[in-house]
């Protein structure tokens, strides 16, 4: 394929634009600048747009290990957004569900529009698990009042829940649901309140603990089967 018409099926430019960005010298094939936009390209090169690599593939995925103060959106007038942390990606991506302001961990971002709307969809019901701090003394009943389903203010009760008590004050909660701040909800009505929260494990894809607050990385093979998988039941 021409270089120009890679740049624009994958960088997210019209041609125009890419044709003005190899005659400006900042289009890489394989470590050299190419400034010819007819220069054909094969998958498998290296095609870099200012230093950063564009990828051939369909669709891209990526996690991010979101830190707390950033909100889940893709622009924003007054607030920093997740993709405020990610200049260096090129195609048009955006989250796969929400984490509030204040909550850290887990977080998907692709620009698969049909996968994310599988996994989100509410007649799915795609396991997250969260690690959760909490204020206050929970119920000896907790355990099963999260397993049973609990009253949250919804038209019906939350889903079953398997909620494991860590440590005083500390617990980890697997849901299917994902309602407006369900977490902190189901904490509140069972009497405590949540001081910390961090999703680890979203549709059977773990958060790689190893990148810091506010980095990313993309899904290896393996994690976008298991998300593929992860929407094609329920
Ligand atoms: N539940 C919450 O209350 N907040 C989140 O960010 C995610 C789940």
């Amino acid at each position: 394929m021409r270089l120009d018409k890679y740049l624009s099926s994958y960088a997210g430019m019209t041609r125009k634009e890419a044709r003005q960005a190899v005659r400006r010298g900042v289009v890489q094939v394989d470590g050299s600048v190419v400034k010819s936009e007819s220069e054909h390209v094969e998958t498998g090169q290296q095609i870099l747009l200012n230093g950063s690599e564009v990828q051939a593939e369909e669709f891209v995925y990526y996690m991010m290990n979101k830190p707390a103060g950033v909100i889940t959106a893709t622009k924003d007038a007054r607030d920093k957004t997740v993709l405020d942390l990610m200049p260096e990606v090129k195609r048009e991506i955006f989250p796969m569900g929400r984490l509030d302001k204040d909550t850290e961990g887990l977080l998907i971002l692709t620009d698969d529009g049909a996968l994310a709307h599988r996994l989100l969809s509410p007649a799915h019901h795609v396991d997250k698990v969260y690690e959760v701090d909490y204020e206050g003394e929970l119920p000896k009943t907790a355990v099963e009042d999260f397993a049973g389903g609990l009253d949250i203010g919804e038209r019906r009760i939350t889903k079953t829940a398997r909620l494991e008590l860590v440590a005083p004050g500390r617990a980890r909660l697997t849901i299917s649901e994902g309602k407006f701040h369900q977490v902190k909800r189901m904490f509140a009505v069972e009497g405590t309140r949540v001081t910390g929260l961090k999703r680890t494990v979203f549709a059977g894809v773990y958060l790689d603990e190893s990148l810091a607050p506010g980095t990313y990385r993309r899904l290896t093979e393996v994690e976008v089967e298991q998300l593929r998988i992860g929407g094609n039941h329920g």
